[in-house]
């Protein structure tokens, strides 16, 4: 029988690649909820689903969210890109938003701690938005995370926190 994360050969299935191997703890498809705030906007609250997912024959995860005003129900912002770990324990990953910003970001990842921490290298296609960094953590079966944000008025500051559950 096969260990998880191990190398397939032709007659095995691959469960997990092993790049990805170390950031098992994101895989899967999570619900929750999250404020949004800014100096210069009134708070909100949102509901999230959020989904890591990856193919056991490529070293990167997929990643999207979807987002409604938890009032309402009404869609709001949503973004998808690509996880790519490195076995130094860096990671790249690009995400595309709903608003049409791009971004491209460097970090580290650390399995021990169940943490991901991200810094914006790239900003693309922002009319506002200078630097973004986001830091997610796992721990006790809940995915958290904070999203920072500097516009060109507003220096590096929380825009969303979130905690969600693994469904
Ligand atoms: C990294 C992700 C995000 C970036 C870079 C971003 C960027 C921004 C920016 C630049 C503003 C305007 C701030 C200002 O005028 O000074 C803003 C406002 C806002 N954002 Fe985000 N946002 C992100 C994620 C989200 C998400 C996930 C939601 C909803 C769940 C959201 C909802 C809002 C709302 C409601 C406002 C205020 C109204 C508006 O200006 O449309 N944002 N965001």
């Amino acid at each position: 029988m096969m260990e998880e994360g191990t190398v397939s050969n032709q007659s095995e299935t691959l469960l997990v690649h092993p790049a990805v191997k170390p950031l098992s703890f994101l895989l899967g498809t999570w619900r929750g909820e999250g404020q949004g705030f800014f100096p210069t906007i009134s708070s909100f609250n949102y509901s999230e689903d959020l989904q890591f997912s990856h193919s056991p024959n490529k070293p990167v995860i997929a990643y999207s969210q979807k987002t409604w005003n938890l009032k309402s129900g009404q869609p709001m912002h949503s973004e998808s890109g690509y996880w790519r770990p490195k076995p130094d324990g860096t990671i790249e990953v690009v995400i595309a938003q709903s608003t049409g910003l791009v971004e491209v970001q460097k970090g580290t990842y650390d399995m021990k701690e169940g943490a991901v921490k991200l810094n914006s290298e790239l900003v693309g296609n922002a009319s506002k938005v200078k630097e973004i960094s986001r830091v997610f953590k796992v721990e006790n079966c809940e995915l958290s995370y904070v999203v920072e944000m500097a516009t060109s008025l507003i220096g590096l500051q929380p825009h969303l926190k979130a905690s969600l559950k693994k469904l």
